[in-house]
């Protein structure tokens, strides 16, 4: 049979606000299945034009795929989500780069024709499933030096990363984070993040009294708008005595779901849906584990390859910030500002949180945003490093440029 890849683009995005982990958080008493549930109800809201019934699969990223988080996330959450039980769903995992995972797998099976409209995403609820849950890490890694000990500690692959690039120092990072605050403050002021939030109603019980009440959460918990050097220069280092890494120059523990359609650009033409970002090429690319936030450039150099452009050609980039260190060290790599205005526009991570699996939709979902506000841009990326190292990197297309 005659094959012909297809244009897959990138037809909405949307996600709950984030929160933080813990007894003290918005999601405390919320599931991690429902936040799913909300987010694809959300995108269906949206998008009238989509046929329930032409959803060809859901794919539903999660680090931690037990409990609430188990069970074939994708399959479970379409079914709570009220999808015909016709539809399929499966579960994803790639820790941080699971929902860009996600999206990449069933954008390769739409180019090759086996799906033509899907819904990927990923959850992350860290408070109901903290950060190594139930691991159980093979003892030869350590005991044969297949990696060092500190490759299983996000944090501390972190501070390894600011011994490789001795001129990414502390206030480098600390100055990075309070732009990423004042980015995301603005672009909240500005109405850049609402309009693609899910308003989520959640219960919550007052510890003190017992009593219990109901609230609706409406945007993303962990941010510190007004955060400076000063209020960053004496926080705790806790992945290494006199380290760099901090509370303040990292992303969070957080909790929060992404979910976004992804569509042949035939189908999206032909059954009215929007098409937001056109894909060029993706790419991962596996680094020394212990320096994982290394790995968004090698993944960038394969996916910049493998759409015949250089790093010249983007005009956007919405990168994870995991951690200020690992943002700056790619910036460095390919001679980039730290201040450039292409970059994390609307700030990142580090002000909104990352919930891990979730994160690389929320990435997609600023950027689809940046591309109807930059019309002369034509191709943009986003970029994330991955847990035991990796890097990530899908490269878009703009459909509003131009240049033509
Ligand atoms: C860094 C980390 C350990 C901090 O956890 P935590 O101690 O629970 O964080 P908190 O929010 O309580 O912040 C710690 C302190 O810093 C302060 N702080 C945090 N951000 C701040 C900011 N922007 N400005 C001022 N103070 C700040 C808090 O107020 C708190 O102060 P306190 O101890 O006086 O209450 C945790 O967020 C972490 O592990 N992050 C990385 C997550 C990760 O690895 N993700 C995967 C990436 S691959």
């Amino acid at each position: 049979m005659p094959r012909s890849v297809r244009d897959v683009v990138f037809v909405d995005g949307v996600r709950t606000p984030f929160g933080k982990a813990g007894p003290k958080g918005i999601y405390h008493e919320t599931r991690a299945d429902d936040l799913v549930v909300k987010a694809i109800r959300e995108l269906l809201r949206r998008n009238p034009g989509l046929d329930p019934a032409k959803i060809d699969e859901v794919a539903i990223a999660a680090t931690t795929q037990i409990g609430d988080q188990g069970l074939t996330l994708g399959r479970t959450a379409g079914i709570l989500a009220g999808l015909p039980q016709s539809v399929p769903g499966y579960s994803i995992d790639r820790m941080c780069a699971g929902a860009l995972t996600a999206v990449t797998s069933v954008a390769g099976s739409i180019a090759f024709g086996a799906y033509d409209a899907v819904i990927a995403g990923g959850v992350e609820h860290m408070g109901r499933h903290p950060m190594g849950e139930g691991v159980d890490p093979n003892p030869r890694f350590v005991s044969e030096k297949l990696v060092d000990e500190s490759a299983l500690f996000m944090g501390m692959t972190a501070e390894n990363l600011h011994d490789r690039y001795p001129t990414i120092t502390k206030q480098r990072a600390d100055e990075y984070a309070v732009r990423s605050q004042e980015k995301a403050a603005k672009a909240y002021a500005d109405g850049k993040i609402q309009q693609d939030l899910v308003p989520i109603s959640v219960r919550r019980t007052d510890a003190s009294t017992g009593e219990t009440g109901w609230g609706l959460v409406t945007a993303d918990e962990p941010m510190r708008p007004g955060t400076t050097l000063e209020s960053l220069a004496n926080l705790k280092t806790p992945f290494r005595v006199h380290g760099n890494v901090t509370a303040g120059n990292a992303a969070g523990l957080n909790d929060g779901a992404t979910a976004s359609i992804i569509a042949s650009e035939d189908f999206a033409r032909e059954n009215d849906l929007p098409v937001k970002m056109r894909l060029v090429s993706y790419a991962f690319a596996g680094v020394e584990p212990e320096v994982m936030g290394y790995g968004p450039i090698p993944a960038t150099e394969k996916a910049l390859a493998k759409a015949g452009l250089s790093i010249g050609d983007i005009g956007l980039f919405e990168i994870n910030e995991a951690f200020a260190v690992q943002v700056l060290a790619f910036l460095e790599h390919y001679g980039i500002a730290d201040d450039d205005a292409r970059v994390n526009q609307y700030g990142g991570a580090i002000a909104y949180g990352h919930p891990l699996a979730s994160s690389g939709v929320r990435l997609m979902t600023q950027l689809a945003r940046q591309f109807e506000e930059h019309p002369e841009v034509r191709y943009g990326l986003n970029t994330m490093c991955v847990g035991f190292g990796m890097g990530a990197t899908v490269i878009w297309e703009n459909p509003h440029w131009e240049g033509k």
